[in-house]
């Protein structure tokens, strides 16, 4: 059946009204709209969007545990990251279903492991410190594009194995035009809306097009050498080389199609999620100084990292960047008591799921001790990095990084706390970012190693 056709009265009841102004509200306005959604129908709810799709939105850690569990022949992620494609590849591993998901997220998972992480320690905090020590004191400026740099530069750096200087910026460079491309909510959406499959040159996908012409050709250049290199350096231990050697049961290793779908997607994946996090959780730091006292404290003892990793935690709660993940149903199922007909989409949202009073009290107070002790949420009530077969390949990786990248800050900067209002959630791509970016002001940068105090405004 046509997800067109899909009967609405058999669905929970949701927003009603044309489904262009739908799909606009949920494109522009995101966060409001589902909370808005929530209050008005409760935390699971249906939409029906123009692109013809009809999506079950769950606020419900019951469903999305279903959902999580449920197999991968019946629950396609594929069709939900379709706008994805032009860019990934159709070989990507966020773009495939069932078995071959699986062979390719099994050649992929190997460097990810939390314990490879260790390798990759040094290479994160020296350009943390680097990019950091550039940052302006006495004037705000917006944290993200600078998390943006340095999150970039880690992954070039330990997944592609890039490390001279001037490949490094011919890389970030296109790859930062084409991330800033689709900031605009009102582009994300005509490329939403229209088609990539033979767009004119000055179409909104043609511009991605060009946009990722040097983007793509330097991925094939590193491909080509590192084949051509085969071997001859043992010690390499960035992802592109494991990912070489990597085979499935059969023995066969991936194609350069294949890598070059791999590299494209860990490339954006890896980066721009992870900046993002970094940007919030300065956004809400710099908002709550009883917090980042407490940081500082626990930074400058250097006895544990426990209170820096439960903030991150609760800033990844509190905004995450991911706000849901979707699903398209495969033949008719049964989710949380609901009959759910072949070709809905069901999506987890992990947005509504983290706001639930329930689970957590005053849910948008900004509160680490919600994860020290014995007591943390669920896996199913704390979700960023999603669940199941579809698990994030990069959470230990993001969460390491996040945890040195935000050292180096408490070492290095002292961020001036402000009463400013929150920033409003702006629709990135597929993520939710801080509308400007994560304003602060640095009032003093320590040389490197010291620990240094906040400041209250
Ligand atoms: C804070 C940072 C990050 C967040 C919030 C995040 C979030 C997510 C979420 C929610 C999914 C699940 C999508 C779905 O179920 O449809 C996902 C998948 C994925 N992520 Fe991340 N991610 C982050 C960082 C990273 C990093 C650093 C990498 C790689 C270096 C990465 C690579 C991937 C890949 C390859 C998948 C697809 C997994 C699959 O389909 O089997 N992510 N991520």
């Amino acid at each position: 059946m046509a997800a067109t056709e899909i009967d609405l009265s058999q669905l929970p009841p949701g927003p009603t009204g044309p489904s262009a102004l739908i799909a606009a509200r949920f494109l522009l306005r995101g966060s409001r709209f589902l909370e808005d959604s929530c209050k008005r129908y409760g935390p699971v709810f249906s939409v029906r969007l123009n692109t013809g799709r009809t999506v079950v939105i769950a606020g419900d850690p019951a469903i999305a545990k279903e959902v999580f569990q449920g197999g991968g022949d019946d629950l396609h992620a594929g069709a939900g990251n379709v706008i994805l494609k032009p860019i990934l590849g159709a070989r990507s591993v966020l773009l495939l279903d069932g078995p071959e998901h699986l062979r390719q997220r099994r050649l992929l998972l190997p460097p990810f492991h939390g314990e490879r992480m260790r390798a990759y320690a040094e290479t994160m905090r020296e350009v943390a410190e680097r990019h950091i020590s550039q940052w302006p004191v006495g004037r705000p400026f917006s944290v993200h594009p600078t998390m943006q740099d340095v999150t970039l530069e880690i992954i070039l750096r330990t997944v592609f194995g890039v490390d001279e200087p001037a490949r490094i910026k011919r890389l970030a460079e296109p790859m930062k035009r084409l991330l800033n491309s689709t900031d605009q909510p009102l582009r994300l959406l005509l490329l939403q809306l229209t088609r990539s499959a033979g767009a004119k040159p000055r179409s909104p996908w043609g511009r991605v097009f060009a946009l990722m012409a040097p983007v793509d050709a330097l991925i094939h250049e590193q491909i080509a050498e590192r084949r051509a290199a085969d071997g001859q350096d043992p010690d390499r231990d960035d992802i592109l080389s494991l990912q070489l050697a990597a085979r499935d049961e059969d023995g066969n290793g991936l194609t350069d199609a294949e890598l070059r779908d791999e590299l494209m997607t860990l490339l954006l994946a890896g980066h721009e999620t992870t900046a993002t996090a970094l940007a919030w959780t300065v956004e809400r730091l710099v908002r709550t100084p009883r917090v980042l006292g407490r940081l500082l404290d626990e930074v400058e003892s250097g006895e544990s990292t426990d209170y820096l990793d439960a903030t991150i935690k609760e800033a990844l709660r509190l905004r995450p960047v991911v706000p849901g993940v979707i699903r398209q149903l495969q033949r008719p199922l049964t989710i949380g008591g609901m009959e759910l007909p072949k070709g809905v989409n069901v999506a987890p949202s992990i947005y509504l799921i983290h706001r639930r009073p329930d689970v957590y009290p005053e849910p948008h107070a900004f509160r680490p001790e919600r994860f020290l002790g014995e007591d943390t949420p669920s896996t199913y009530e704390w979700l960023p990095f999603g669940g199941g077969i579809r698990r994030c390949l990069g959470a230990s990786f993001a969460l390491y990084e996040m945890r040195i990248v935000l050292e180096t800050v408490l070492r290095r900067a002292t961020l001036e706390t402000t009463d400013a209002p929150s920033e409003p959630v702006k629709r990135r791509f597929v993520t939710f970012t801080p509308r400007d970016g994560g304003r602060v002001r640095v009032t003093q940068l320590a040389p490197a190693q010291a620990p240094t105090r906040a400041v209250t405004a």
